[in-house]
This record gives C-alpha cells, sequence and structure tokens, in this order.
C-alpha cells in the first residue's frame, strides 16, 4: 500500500458519474490506489467498470456507507488521504415514492462517513480530503430569469434535493466545528454513457429505440442545465486537486434545455440512427401527469469554477447527446441487464396511472 502517493475511497463509483470519476482517476493517475466503496443498490452496476476492474491500481469494496464497522475496517486496511464521495440516493421521482431512503443514505449516511473520516484523520489532518459531490438541486428553482450562484440560498424542494442539502450543511458543519479538510461540488444534470435509464435522457432514448410512450411530464417547459458527464469527472479532477478547503464549486454547462426541446432533439438523432422516416418517434411522445413540486428552471452559474481553476466543459450537447445515443445502441446488453428484473416494477408504480 504504502507504494501509493494518494489512497482514495470513491463512495458510489459503481454508479453512473461515480463510474465516470473512478475510471479518469484510475487511467489517469497510476500513482493513486482508487478504492470503489459500493453498496450495489439497484443503481450501482460493476458492468460500468469493467475496462478498469483489473488495473492493479483500482480496487472495488462492497459495502453500505451506513454500516460504521465495515468502513472503519477499510480505513484501518487502507489508511485512505482521501474520500470523494458520490453514494447516495440519486432519483427525485424515487424520492417521492420513499423518502426515508433517501434520509437514510443520503443525510445519515454521510453524517457517518464524515464522522469515520475525521476519527481516522484528526491527528494529522495535513494531506487529507474529504470531497462531498452534490448537486444544483439544493438551490431550488428559479423563475425565467437568473443562475445559481456559491452565494444563493439553500431551498430544497424535493425529499431527494433536502436530502442532499441536509448533507451539505453537515459537510460545512465538519468544517466549521472539527476543521475536517473538505471541498464541495454542486453540479447541474448530468448526461452520458452508462446512466441508468430511470432518468429522462435514457429514459426517453430506450423507450424510443422500444416504440413505447414518451411520457413527458406536465407541458415539458421545465429547464435542466444539461453537463457531459466526463465534464464533471474533469471538474472533480479540477477541484481535488486545485480546490481551495473549505469552499465549494458550482459545475455546469451553461446549457440550458425544455425537456421537451431535448424529447424532440432526441427523437429526431433517433429516427436517422434507427432508420426511421423524420417525425417517426416524436408521433410517441405523451404529456402525462406533472411531478408533485416538480422544480420549473436549473441553471447553474458556474464562472467560480472557471475563473479560479480555469475548468470549462468540452462538448457541445448536440455532440454530447449524439455520442450517448451511440453508446446505448452499441450496448444494448447492459441496457436490457439493468431494465430487467425491480426496473420493470419500479416502471409500472411509476408510470401506470399517469
Ligand atoms: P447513481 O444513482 O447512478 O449511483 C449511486 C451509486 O451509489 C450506486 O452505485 C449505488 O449502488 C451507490 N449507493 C447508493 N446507496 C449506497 C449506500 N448506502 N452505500 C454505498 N453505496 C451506495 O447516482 P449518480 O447519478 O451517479 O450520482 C452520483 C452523485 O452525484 C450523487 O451524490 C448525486 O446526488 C450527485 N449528482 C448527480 C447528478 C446527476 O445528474 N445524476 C447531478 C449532480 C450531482
Ligand atoms: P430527471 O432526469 O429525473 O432529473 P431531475 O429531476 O433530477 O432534474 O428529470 C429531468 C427532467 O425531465 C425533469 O424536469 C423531469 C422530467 N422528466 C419527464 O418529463 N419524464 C420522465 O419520464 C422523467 C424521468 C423526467
Amino acid at each position: 500500500m504504502a507504494d501509493y502517493s494518494k489512497k482514495i475511497m470513491v463512495t458510489g463509483a459503481a454508479g453512473f458519474i461515480g463510474s465516470h470519476v473512478a475510471r479518469l482517476f484510475v487511467k489517469k493517475y497510476p500513482e493513486y490506489l482508487i478504492v470503489n466503496l459500493d453498496a450495489l443498490t439497484y443503481a450501482g452496476n460493476l458492468e460500468n467498470l469493467r475496462d478498469i476492474e483489473n488495473l492493479p491500481n483500482y480496487k472495488f469494496e462492497r459495502g453500505d456507507i451506513n454500516d460504521e464497522k465495515r468502513i472503519n475496517e477499510l480505513f484501518d486496511q487502507y489508511h485512505f488521504d482521501a474520500v470523494i464521495h458520490l453514494a447516495a440516493e440519486s432519483h427525485v421521482d424515487r424520492s417521492i415514492i420513499d423518502p426515508l431512503a433517501f434520509v437514510r443514505t443520503n443525510v445519515l449516511g454521510t453524517a457517518s462517513l464524515l464522522n469515520i473520516s475525521l476519527k481516522h484523520w484528526k491527528d494529522n489532518l495535513e494531506n487529507k480530503l474529504f470531497y462531498h459531490v452534490s448537486t444544483d438541486e439544493v438551490y431550488g428553482s428559479l423563475g425565467k430569469e437568473g443562475f445559481f450562484t456559491e452565494e444563493t440560498p439553500y431551498d430544497p424542494r424535493s425529499p431527494y434535493s433536502a436530502s442532499k442539502a441536509s448533507s451539505d450543511h453537515f459537510v460545512m458543519a465538519y468544517r466549521h466545528t472539527y476543521g475536517l479538510p473538505i471541498v464541495m461540488s454542486n453540479c447541474s444534470n448530468n448526461y452520458g454513457s452508462h446512466h441508468f435509464p430511470e432518468k429522462l435522457i435514457p429514459l426517453m432514448i430506450n423507450n424510443i429505440k422500444n416504440n413505447k410512450p414518451l411520457p413527458v411530464y406536465g407541458k415539458g417547459e421545465n429547464v435542466r442545465d444539461w453537463l457531459f458527464v466526463e465534464d464533471h469527472a474533469t471538474a472533480i479532477d479540477t477541484i481535488f486537486h486545485n480546490g481551495k478547503i473549505g469552499e465549494k464549486y458550482n459545475v455546469g454547462g451553461f446549457n440550458e434545455w425544455k425537456n421537451i426541446d431535448i424529447v424532440h432533439l432526441l427523437c429526431g438523432i433517433m429516427d436517422k440512427k434507427l432508420g426511421r422516416p423524420a417525425g417517426e418517434s416524436a408521433k410517441l411522445i405523451t404529456y402525462v401527469k406533472d411531478r408533485p413540486g416538480h422544480d420549473m428552471r436549473y441553471a447553474i452559474d458556474a464562472s467560480k469554477l472557471n475563473k479560479e481553476l480555469g475548468w470549462k466543459p468540452s462538448l457541445q450537447f448536440e455532440e454530447g447527446l449524439e455520442k450517448t445515443v451511440d453508446w446505448y445502441l452499441q450496448n444494448q446488453d447492459w441496457v436490457n441487464h439493468v431494465t430487467s428484473g425491480d426496473y420493470q416494477k419500479y416502471y409500472d408504480v411509476q408510470y401506470e396511472k399517469r
């Protein structure tokens, strides 16, 4: 273990964003040891990491962030210098069905991980780092104008965003009360490969492919700010290495889209890829009952990260979406695997009465 210049626990690295972060770090920093700690919930899938699983500086450890004994043992075994914390329940619709699952993982799990990190590091906090990965949803919902900055007051409105806001507060409390070295980032909606098909973009791609209705909530006018997941991973790399201790950074693509416009864009791309007549897939669009408490608009001002640390997104949205569609069409085994079993049950509960 002593040969590695840093030993990093990445929680939730079997999930969507975590797998991209782990891949980037494992490949870019062979001198770091990356330990993926993941409970493998419905959203966690080791297939996401097939290309790095045999590399010597990557290890997988199955475990729940709430399992104090297990996490303590891993700290004793690996002597982590840093934690990059992505493990979470991450889907707003599921948080409406089962809010307490979000409290358990996102609030209690994060607090427990902070506590254990402090316990193991407190005698020498130098060169230690707890990096908390959070979301722009903690800031609430915008009207037509304005952006979320790092100073925007928290105003979470769904059980998911309330649980993430609470975890952010615990992270800051551990900084202020105990001096734990932390950084935090709040990112906008991600898209890209390995995205679980319960979220808007992969769900629409999958339904278009299978000629199923495309369920657009309400009038489809809600706005999200979309960032390619690999750009989020490079932002995390930048902040991990150069971010100021105790600070938070907003991450986003300055890339706002109405949901209905994204669905049309995807239909157009898929018509071409699947050889369907133009306009064919758009016939599947079905307006359904709105999500309760549906936030109207998210838009991130990521200028602090750009000005202070020089990060910017690499891809235009249309290019990123096309890459994403290609990945899903070329990885139907992955899609079939993750949508078998429990996915169908969730889909029926979520969409049958809308
Ligand atoms: P995801 O749902 O795809 O993956 C979450 C991972 O965490 C899974 O591998 C799951 O098995 C694991 N996990 C869940 N509960 C766990 C527990 N109790 N113990 C250990 N592991 C557990 O999520 P994602 O979209 O990759 O999001 C990752 C992080 O980024 C989350 O903290 C999320 O809030 C944040 N975030 C996501 C987005 C987005 O657009 N997806 C945007 C901004 C921030
Ligand atoms: P989602 O991908 O769940 O991310 P979030 O709610 O965290 O932003 O949803 C993105 C947007 O798409 C959101 O406004 C809700 C909407 N949406 C639909 O219209 N239909 C769907 O089936 C889903 C999953 C989402």
